[in-house]
């Protein structure tokens, strides 16, 4: 595995690839949710890049880019036992220069939900989802559902601005117990972790409701609203959307995604299912 922190020496090192390149981008602290990732576009790719830089561009002003976790060494060794040819680990200096030009999130789909909650969010994502897809010169790039908007917002960028890239979407990966995995998870304490786990009771609560035949919107978020407030400090939102992001007021079967976003203790989660 070639370690590179350079975007030329990741020009150069991605040249001598030859064949189909499968990227995961990532902002590292891997977990079990990133290496299905990264195991799916090693097995799906001639070769394989995966990046990790916690991009500030991202992070609102009073977030947590300060404490975000670092591992630069387990990560890197997490990628080497991976297969990975090229682990890219740039610094912001490398991926950003002043008077930076702008890519802007889209009006209605990266101004709802997180892009309400956290705006300019999805605007930094976007910016350096778009220079890494370029540097690496990816075939297929790998994300998580875990992300659902992020999810749709890199494929709606792929799509518009014509990226000769896939945009591979990838299962969410849960713990033992349901909760999703996030590097976010090492802030929560045990007694905030089983707290947390209200979240994916929520969501499961609302599959069974339309597995027995409740399509009605508002009922479903009642009572995801009644599991929730039961567990956490505060929750931010609850959303019944289509796979376009536009609000739901019956289930569409085979069409959906039950989003939440909660607060545990000082730390916010998010979870959501596809119905
Ligand atoms: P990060 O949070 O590190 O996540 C990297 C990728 O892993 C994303 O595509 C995310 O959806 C996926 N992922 C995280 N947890 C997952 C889980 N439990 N199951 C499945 N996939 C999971 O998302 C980012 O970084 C950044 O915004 C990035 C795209 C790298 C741009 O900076």
């Amino acid at each position: 595995m070639k370690i590179v922190r350079t975007a030329e020496a990741l020009r150069e090192a991605r040249k001598e690839l030859k064949g189909s390149i499968g990227f995961v981008p990532t902002m590292g602290a891997l977990h079990e949710g990133h290496l299905s990732l990264i195991r799916r576009a090693r097995e799906e790719n001639a070769h394989l890049i995966v990046s990790i830089f916690v991009n500030p561009t991202q992070f609102l002003e009073g977030e947590d880019l300060e404490s975000y976790p670092r591992r630069e060494e387990a990560d890197s060794k997490i990628c080497q036992l991976a297969g990975t040819d090229i682990l890219f680990m740039p610094s912001v200096d490398q991926m950003y220069e002043a008077d930076e030009l702008c890519i802007g999130a889209p009006a209605r789909r990266g101004y709802i939900l997180e892009g309400e909650k956290r705006p300019g969010h999805f605007d930094g994502m976007l910016q350096i989802v778009m220079k890494l897809l370029n540097l690496s010169g990816a075939t297929r790039a790998y994300f998580g559902k875990k992300d659902a908007q992020q999810l749709v917002l890199i494929t709606q960028m792929a799509r518009s601005y014509f990226l000769p890239c896939d945009i591979v979407p990838c299962d969410i990966v849960r713990d033992e117990k349901g909760l999703a995995l996030s590097s976010r998870n090492a802030y929560l304490t045990d007694t905030e972790k089983e707290r947390a786990l209200a979240l994916s009771r929520s969501l499961k609560r609302a599959s069974k409701k339309v597995m027995a035949g409740e399509l009605n919107v508002e009922a479903i978020v009642a009572e995801m609203a009644s599991v929730l407030e039961a567990a956490v400090d505060h929750t931010e939102y609850i959303a019944i959307v289509d796979r376009d992001f536009r609000k739901l007021e019956r289930v569409e079967i085979g069409n959906t995604i039950v989003l939440v976003a909660a607060w545990v203790g000082k730390t916010r989660l998010i979870d959501n299912i596809w119905i």
